[in-house]
């Protein structure tokens, strides 16, 4: 059995090193190396979600869960980010900032007990391409809900504010949407 108040604990303890988020990751692949258990202690996902496990001014941890072929539109964290994947399958398109707004320049497929560290600078959109739920630990070397950020629109890549309240409303609005 997983417990998930020992991870929190490890992670907070492992954002102390001086290489903080590889410290933070190793935590965080430990823990999604038994899938099953974490899937077991969080629940079967059921609607796009984000429960919070930990939230500080230097640290936040939740675990995000996405619809089936749920889209997020390329966005910004401003602070470095681990994302960790126990059920399901997340795909990441990466994108540079130019001078002529951004443009996508890479590619990352991520499955059960995969993790991905990504830059302070990383703009990335996220999609489930599954016809089931995908769930992530998503780990913050930051306050990831109280900073303000960019997003930009999937259409036009017009740069849009963004930043925790407005994540959570595209995630309710993904359960309306389905119904959920
Ligand atoms: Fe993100």
């Amino acid at each position: 059995m997983i417990d998930l108040d020992q991870f929190v604990a490890d992670c907070v303890a492992a954002n102390q090193e001086s290489e903080a988020q590889a410290a933070v990751n190793e935590v965080l692949a430990r823990l999604v190396s038994t899938p099953g258990a974490v899937l077991a202690a969080l629940g079967d996902p059921k609607s796009a979600g984000l429960n919070v496990l930990h939230s500080s001014p230097t640290l936040t941890i939740f675990a995000a869960t996405w619809t089936p072929q749920m889209n997020l539109m390329p966005h910004n964290h401003l602070m470095w980010a681990n994302i960790g994947i126990y059920t399901g399958r997340e795909d990441n398109i990466y994108w540079k900032q130019t001078s002529d707004g951004i443009r996508a320049f890479g590619a990352d497929a991520l499955f059960e007990k995969d993790t991905s560290m990504m830059p302070v600078d990383v703009v990335h959109s996220v999609t489930n391409p599954l016809l089931r739920f995908t769930g992530g630990i998503h780990i913050y070397g930051g306050d990831f809900f109280g900073t303000k950020r960019s997003m930009w629109n999937p259409e036009t890549l017009e740069e849009e504010p963004s930043d925790g309240d407005i994540i959570r409303g595209i995630f309710q609005r993904e359960n309306e949407r389905l119904g959920l």
